[in-house]
């Protein structure tokens, strides 16, 4: 199972495992990770699942998509270009031990 490591906005990691095929946000919402919104539930709609995902895994993810890209103009959290919607990031053996940070606010 991939696992992930969710850096939350004051440092603090925690590493989950997850079945290949879960999102980023659906893996934090399944452990209580702490910081991922998620208001639509993940259907790309709401950018309260912002990410900043680790530079050297970051293209091995599908690319950012045009709602996706529009929704990430609009987060709480400053864009960066890393930024990604957790919702959108589909977890698999390609991307073991991602390290992701949670930024500070989502709303
Ligand atoms: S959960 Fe709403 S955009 Fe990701």
């Amino acid at each position: 199972m991939p696992k992930i490591v969710f850096v939350s906005s004051d440092g603090s990691e925690e590493t989950v495992a997850v079945d290949a095929g879960t999102s980023i946000m659906s893996a934090a919402q399944q452990h209580g990770i702490e910081g991922i919104v998620a208001d639509c539930g993940g259907s790309c709609s709401c950018a309260t699942c912002h990410v900043y995902v680790e530079q050297e895994l970051a293209d091995r993810f599908d690319p950012v998509g045009q709602f996706e890209d529009e929704l990430l103009d609009t987060t709480a959290c400053e864009r960066l270009c890393n930024s990604r919607l957790s919702c959108q990031l589909v977890m698999g053996d390609h991307v073991d031990g991602v390290r992701v940070e949670i930024p500070e606010s989502q709303m």
